[in-house]
């Protein structure tokens, strides 16, 4: 890299004090008292790099060969053997209601390798999976025995994760604005790790669970993110002064900074900027407002397996500038999507069809976006469908059985519709298919099993928990 592109710091020249980072609010007593009484804080977060020169080095790594999309390592014998004897055991003449409803299969052979992948491309951290985003208990049973921690947002969560004998101190209760009861019950049950990014929540967590070991997490700049975050949770900097003032002042037990650049990130320059951030807070706590020194960052969720290389080399320069090996400092994350999105596999029927002309038709199936494809609506995803069973033939090995835009061999253009009566309920209003599908035959989305069954409703009736079934759990 050129000298050029770095700096020495791009914002330590200004002097900013507490009172210009402080939220104005001249009734709030411990604030004032803060403003008046604690030192001046004289310095921004210093980095390396300038956001210009970041930038130049992340479109680098964008177009550097060595940084593959990691090769997807499903089974997909294995998987299509699964679906394939799971289809031909249902009788759509004389099957109950139900039985042809659609299917999770769950490669556990493609979630060790992305385990694999992950201690190869971070081995400093230690990751804590995001229940949110598929908790299914055999997924989260073989995560456990790799050694994967845990993130639950809520009592339910905590609860399926001691259930299965996990010990508490593998949970992070990652949710910054708890339920107060839900509190008790982490404090009742063991679970100590918790986040926070408000004055409120440490009031509560006073009353509740004043041992509990605290994260404070910061905002990020998530803009590019699939699903942004930051509008709703993290502290930004100008509030960092009065949390920790107002941890010290509650006796509390700080421990460490979170963050989270939002889920299905894309701009890896938001990693960088968050744990030069993070650096700062672990600074000032110390340095400014006397607290213990912070043991741990956590460095959240973001991550999928086609950026991850890309992500991981990110976060290895900035935990590299930032917190060096052999720092003192921890460093766990809490990935979802990188984990769940690729381990299932969902297939689904064609319970209807809509003819439209010789080569254009409306197709019904099973699950929509009330039920497992709930993702189109509240995770922006495009799920592919391909054809799974036609014509009595299966063709799941053939990757090209479908196509989003028209192509010769793809001769039959279809909208995709879920079985409520919402119209709402469209999983894609334009897709082209190599075959002519008829009612009976099933259809395959792969890649599906980052929040999709943890938000299925039972709307309209239509009971969306379907059968998981696991392949290659003991290898
Ligand atoms: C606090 C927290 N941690 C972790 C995650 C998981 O994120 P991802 O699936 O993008 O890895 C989320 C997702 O919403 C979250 O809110």
């Amino acid at each position: 890299m050129s000298g050029s592109t770095l700096v020495e710091s791009e914002v330590c020249s200004s002097t900013t004090t507490l009172t210009d980072l402080s939220p104005i609010n001249s009734t709030t007593p411990s604030t004032s008292a803060l403003i008046s009484t604690t030192n001046t804080i004289n310095s921004k977060p210093v980095a390396r790099l300038n956001n210009e020169a970041l930038t130049a080095l992340l479109e680098t790594f964008k177009h550097d060969p060595n940084l593959h999309t990691l090769p997807h390592q499903s089974d997909h014998i294995g998987i299509f053997n699964t679906l394939k004897q799971r289809i031909n055991s249902i009788n759509d003449d004389t099957c109950s209601p139900g039985e042809e409803n659609s299917f999770f299969v769950c490669d556990m052979k493609e979630l060790r390798n992305l385990y694999k992948n992950w201690k190869v491309e971070l081995p400093r951290v230690q990751p804590h999976y995001a229940v949110k985003c598929n908790p299914q208990p055999e997924l989260l049973k073989v995560l456990a025995s790799l050694g994967v921690n845990f993130d639950c947002a809520s009592k339910r969560e905590i609860d399926t994760i001691l259930k299965l004998g996990i010990e508490p101190h593998r949970i992070i209760y990652a949710n910054p604005c708890k339920v107060g009861s839900h509190i008790r019950y982490a404090q009742q049950n063991g679970v100590e790790m918790t986040t926070f990014d408000n004055a409120e929540e440490l009031h509560k967590i006073k009353k509740f669970h004043p041992s509990a070991k605290l994260f404070l997490r910061i905002a990020t700049d998530d803009t590019t993110a699939q699903c942004r975050l930051s509008t709703k949770f993290g502290a930004h900097l100008s509030a960092i002064p009065e949390l920790l003032q107002t941890v010290k002042d509650l006796e509390l037990n700080l421990v460490g900074v979170s963050f989270h650049v939002g889920s299905g990130a894309s701009d890896f320059s938001s990693l960088y900027k968050a744990t030069r951030d993070a650096r700062w807070v672990f600074d000032i706590a110390v340095n400014e407002f006397g607290l213990p020194p912070l043991k741990t960052l956590d460095v959240g969720g973001g991550f999928q397996l086609t950026s991850f290389q890309e992500s991981s080399k990110v976060l290895r320069l900035s935990l590299d500038e930032f917190f060096p090996e052999n720092c003192g400092v921890n460093i766990i994350a809490e990935p979802g999507r990188y984990f769940a999105e690729t381990t299932l596999t969902l297939a689904t029927h064609i319970i209807a069809k809509r003819k439209i002309d010789n080569d254009q038709a409306m197709i019904y199936i099973n699950d929509g976006v009330y039920g497992n494809l709930n993702c189109i609506l509240f995770d922006h995803q495009e799920p592919t469908p391909r054809i799974l069973y036609s014509n009595n033939k299966f063709h799941y090995d053939d990757f090209n059985s479908t196509s989003a835009v028209p192509t010769p061999s793809h001769p039959y253009k279809v909208s995709i519709w879920g079985p409520t009566c919402d119209g709402l309920d469209c999983i894609t209003k334009e897709y082209y298919m190599r075959h002519d599908l008829v009612v009976g035959d099933w259809l395959y989305f792969p890649n599906l099993g980052a929040y999709t069954s943890s938000a299925a409703t039972p709307f309209n009736g239509f009971d969306q928990h379907v059968d998981t079934i696991i392949i290659n759990e003991d290898l």
